[in-house]
Order: C-alpha cells, then structure tokens, then sequence
C-alpha cells in the first residue's frame, strides 16, 4: 500500500471547514516548524510522501470572493508550498515531497528549472503534481488575461507543456555531460549538451537547459484531474494520478479505464499508479472515532459546501432549484459549464444517466468537499476498510486528508500505521528494496529514471562518442 498524505500550505483541505476546531493546528501553516514535525512524523511512520496541493486561485460567487469564503480559509489565503520543501528536505532523508503547479501559469522553462532545482536539492525525492488549474475564472483576472481558456484547450495546453519539461529535463544533458573536473578546467562538454528545439502550438523554446541533470532527472509525474479528458491524458504520461472516488464502483471504473488507456498508449498499465483520496478519522475505540467525526460534522453548512462546489466548477448550487434535478445546469446557454472542472459535475451522474436533486448534491457534499473516501472507526475497522478499497477497486493506495490536521496524522500512524504492517500492507523501511532513495523507485519504479516505455524516454540522446 503506498502512502502519501495530502495538504495545503493553508488552513483549511478538502474543501470543508473545521481550521478553528481545537484538534487543529493548521493555522500554524506559516511557520517552517509546524512543517518539519509534520514530515519528521511521516518519515518515521514509512509514508511514501507529503502532497501539497496549490494554486493562485480562490473560489468566487457572482465573481467575487464570498464573506464564507474567506471566514472559512475555503481555499483562501496559503503560502506557496514549494518554498518550504528544501528545509524539509534537509530534516527528512527518505520521505518524497509532491508539489502541484498549473500548466496554466508559468512558462514551462520556468517549471522545468525548480523542479529540477527541487530534486537536486532533496537528492531525487520530488514529483509533480501536474494539475491544469482549478478556479480558472479567479486565475484569469488576477494575472490579467481577457478570458479563461477553454476547458479541454487547458488540457491540450497542458499536454505540450509536459513534453517540452520532459525534452529539458531528458534531451539536453547527456549524462557524461557534466565533467565538473578541476584538474583539466573542464565543468560541462559542450559536445555532450543538445539544444532543445520546440515550436508548438501554445508555447516555444530554443536553447540549453542550464540546471544539470539531477538524480530523476524528470520528478515523479503525478496528475489529478479525472475528466474523460483528464484521463486520457494521465494514461499519456502520469506516472501516478490522484484520483478523487466516492464509492467503489465509481473508483474501480475509473482506475480500469486509466489502465486501459495506459496500455492503449503503449505503456505498462501496472506502471501507472493510482491513489485515491481517503478521510480517515480513527481512534482507539469505535465510539471515540465516531464522536471525533461527530464534532467536525457539526461544522459543516450547506453554504461551506455550495462555496467549495462554485469554486471547482463555477455552479452555484443555492442558486438552483432545491428539488430539481443537478442536470437543470444543462439548461444554461452561456457555454460555460463544466469549463471550469468536469470531474466534480460528472461525479454526480448515476450509472442509468439520471442526475440527484440539488438538495441531494448539497447533502452529499456537506462535510465532504473535494474529498474521496470516508473511513471511521477503530484501527482494525479502519485498515479493513482500506483494505477492501483497494482490493474491490484495484487501487495501489491513498492520500490522507485530514480533518484535523496535523493530529489526524498523528493519530493514523500511532494507531493504523502498525495494524497495515501487522497485515503486510506496509513495508517497514529495512525491508524495502535497496536503492539510490528517490521517489520514483519509492512508488514502485525499477530505476530513479523515467522508465523506457514513458513518452518522454525518446527525448533520451544517444551518447556521444568523440
Ligand atoms: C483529486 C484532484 C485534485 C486536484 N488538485 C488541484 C490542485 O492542487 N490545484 C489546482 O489548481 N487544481 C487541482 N485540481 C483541479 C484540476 O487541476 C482541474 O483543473 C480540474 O479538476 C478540472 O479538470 P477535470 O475536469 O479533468 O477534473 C484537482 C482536481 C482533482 C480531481
């Protein structure tokens, strides 16, 4: 079972409020300690990383910021997370760091350098969260662009920007490339540098990669976004996808889909790692967990929820009819549904093709936001459930989303942490294959490198003989 824990440098995840409960301590996000005690007791518990999700966004209705939203910390106010990761690096040894950056944004030049920059620092331990950007509307106005790109452009755009990371990050330095040999005054061989050539559609970039290969060379490529198109391209060239499932079906069909387009691309389906988003509340007793869940439910209003669901997909659900169907957003004729995010519309439609009613929607989503799965109890009902998530579904894992962060954390390692090892379903660290450390040989690859049948092995020079 892989495992990774899923946080923003902020005070609220998953789209639910619960940062000024005393079990919190979130609004601590700001400080370089409260970071290190978290990744320290990740470390020592054997997850395989931290996530840090992100973006320059923030949710709006009517175009503008909501009272709720900003009361809440609703994917309001942050710090940007990847500032932070050197230090952890530093205080950490073996835990991975993902960081999620839009291809929305910054050129991928700019990209390509700090990831690379990041994996030199934490010696091979980064990936990428390849995300095309939630709250589209919000992003467009505040870096001053006259309309929001389109959808599925988003996902084209997002398409070529990878392949222009992974030709810097692959094509550019040979590995004999850098000499760095004092003796004969010699750093890098020009023969061994290829210029990068690119001219597409959406962006264009001629010259050398100026950051030297590091131990990756490309981080770990994780992607999340699960709409037909977002799938299509995680089969393409995620290595991992963080996929967001309620219900087993619902995981299970997509998990077999992603597999299914990996192979159809070419790949090794089984290469491509699937985690799902788990809210995991446990406790010593039943009862303990049930009453600590109790506490955050009593949280949670329809308005938190409604806020967190305008700022995915731009529908603001207390302005539709309660009790009619969600598919009255198919009415609207101003072409913008589901411009802004399919996956949190799509969730919705049952397997016949009918829609719940907007009460309903409302209901589901009250304490649960963005989130996957809900899982409460004991420890030995908490690593049952786990257990059949990943047996019925065929996912390779999950990424923790606390509801009260950090003590959740806490509480999953001292309690569920010892129970999936008991079981077999974690390694301890001394039993793990030996290896250079990184990340990607971490989740499963057989090298720190991208594995041959990745997209973006081709860009691979062959070594230059002089
Ligand atoms: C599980 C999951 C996690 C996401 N995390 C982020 C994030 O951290 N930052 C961000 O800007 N967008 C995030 N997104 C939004 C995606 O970037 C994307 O904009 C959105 O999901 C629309 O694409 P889709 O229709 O394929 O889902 C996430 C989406 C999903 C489903």
């Amino acid at each position: 079972m892989h495992l990774g824990v899923f946080e923003v440098a902020g005070p609220q995840v998953g789209g639910t409020l619960s940062w000024s409960h005393p079990y919190s301590d979130s609004v601590h996000h700001r400080e370089l300690q409260h970071w290190i005690d978290v990744a320290q007791l990740l470390e020592a518990a054997g997850f395989d990383f931290l996530f840090f999700a992100d973006g320059y966004g923030y949710p709006t209705v009517g175009g503008d910021l909501p009272a709720v939203a900003a009361a809440g910390g609703l994917n309001f106010s942050g710090i940007d997370p990847m500032m932070i990761i050197p230090t952890l690096a530093h205080h950490t040894s073996t835990l991975g760091f993902v960081l999620t950056s839009s291809t929305g944004v910054d050129h991928p030049v700019a990209t390509a350098r700090r990831f690379a920059t990041l994996d030199h620092l934490t010696n091979g331990r980064i990936g990428w969260n390849i995300v095309t950007g939630a709250s589209q509307d919000t992003i467009a106005q505040l870096f001053g662009h006259t309309e929001m790109v389109a959808h599925d452009t988003r996902y084209e755009m997002a398409q070529e920007y990878v392949d222009l990371t992974l030709q810097l990050w692959e094509g550019c330095w040979e590995d004999a490339a850098l000499v760095q040999d004092k003796e004969s005054g010699v750093f890098a061989d020009r023969d061994k540098l290829h210029r990068v050539e690119h001219v597409g559609k959406h962006f264009r970039s001629s010259g050398f990669f100026t950051v030297a290969p590091s131990v990756q060379r490309t981080p770990v490529l994780f992607q999340a976004g699960s709409s037909d198109r977002g799938r299509e391209f995680a089969a393409g060239q995620a290595e991992c996808v963080f996929l967001q499932g309620t219900t087993l079906p619902h995981a299970a069909a997509n998990v077999a889909d992603i597999r299914a387009r990996a192979a159809a691309a070419g790949r090794d389906p089984q290469s491509v790692k699937v985690l799902v988003g788990a809210t995991v509340t446990v406790a010593a007793t039943h009862d303990e967990a049930i009453a600590r869940r109790a506490e955050f439910e009593d949280m949670q209003t329809d308005e938190v929820a409604a806020v967190i669901y305008a700022g995915n997909t731009g529908i603001d659900l207390s302005a539709l009819d309660p009790d009619r169907p969600l598919s009255q957003i198919h009415e609207s004729s101003d072409g913008r549904i589901g411009q802004m995010g399919q996956s949190n519309i799509d969730r919705f439609r049952r397997a016949d093709g009918t829609w719940p009613l907007v009460r309903e929607v409302l209901e589901e989503l009250r304490g649960r936001g963005t989130r996957g799965f809900t899982v409460v109890g004991d420890p030995i009902e908490v690593a049952d459930r786990l257990e059949e998530i990943m047996d019925v579904t065929g996912v390779d894992g999950f990424l923790l989303e606390a509801i009260f962060s950090p003590s959740d954390h806490r509480l999953f390692c001292e309690l569920v942490v010892p129970e999936l090892r008991r079981r077999g379903r974690l390694l301890a660290e001394e039993d793990r294959p030996a290896g250079s450390g990184s990340l990607r040989e971490r989740i499963g690859g057989s090298s720190p490198r991208l594995s041959a049948d990745h997209p973006g092995a081709r860009y691979v020079p062959e070594p230059t003989t002089v």
